[in-house]
């Protein structure tokens, strides 16, 4: 059985911890501090998944996912990463983050800063463009009507066929659309952010 490891127990990191126990993963999650501060709330919404800190989240999991704020990601360590791969599920948000040049040059996408912080980490992005709502509402298994698409960005084969077979486990169509730098069309004023559609839709939304 794989380890999901998620790092960020708020909105979108409980959802995904719902999907991944639900799709039969061993989930650990992890928020800002002591894991004591959200076993109350993973208990009651992500039965299943485990609490603990950030550290052990990324030591013990096969496929972490960064479900913080992108303003906070510095503070995470990187040697915990090395070797791992990582689905960067931030998005630059500027009410939470502040201003966008304090934290990314403007010609760098997310997980390209992403990467560049974790040098030694497999950085995909992906679970980043849909709504934590609509993730958890539209999962639904292969082949069911109205199955719904994710895309995702990665500069290494290997690493996008195994976060594409996370994202079929979770319940959506995984749509590949090229290296990390592609990421960029997910984020926030990109075609798809907010996309909430099938693959053939969303393939035709991002070209
Ligand atoms: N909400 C969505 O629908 C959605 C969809 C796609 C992508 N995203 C992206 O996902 C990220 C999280 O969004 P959200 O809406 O889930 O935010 P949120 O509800 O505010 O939750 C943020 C979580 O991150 C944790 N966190 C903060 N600093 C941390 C640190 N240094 N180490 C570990 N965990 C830390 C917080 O823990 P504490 O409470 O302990 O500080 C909290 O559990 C953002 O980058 C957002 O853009 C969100």
């Amino acid at each position: 059985m794989q380890t999901i490891g998620i790092i960020g127990a708020g909105k979108l990191g409980i959802t995904l911890a719902q999907l991944a126990v639900r799709a039969g993963y061993q989930v650990l999650i992890s928020g800002s501090g002591d894991p004591g501060k959200i076993r109350l709330a993973v208990d009651v919404l992500a039965p299943g998944a485990v609490s603990a800190r950030s550290q052990e989240v990324a030591e013990s999991a096969d496929i972490i996912i960064l479900a913080l704020p992108l303003g906070k990601f510095h503070q995470l360590a990187p040697q915990y990463f090395a070797d791992k791969l990582v689905i960067d599920a931030m998005n630059y948000w500027w009410e939470v983050d502040g201003p966008r040049s304090d934290i990314l040059p403007d010609d760098q996408s997310s997980s390209e800063y992403v990467q560049a912080l974790l040098p030694a980490a497999h950085v995909i992005k992906a679970l980043s463009h849909m709504g934590y709502h609509d993730l958890y509402d539209e999962a639904r298994g292969k082949d069911l009507p109205g199955r719904k698409a994710i895309a995702l960005a990665g500069d290494n084969t290997a690493d996008i066929a195994a976060a594409s077979e996370l994202i079929d486990s979770l319940g959506f169509d995984p749509l590949p659309i090229g290296q990390l730098a592609a990421g960029r069309k997910l984020e926030p004023g990109g075609p798809a952010f907010g996309v909430d559609e099938n693959i053939q839709a969303l393939r035709q939304l991002l070209g």
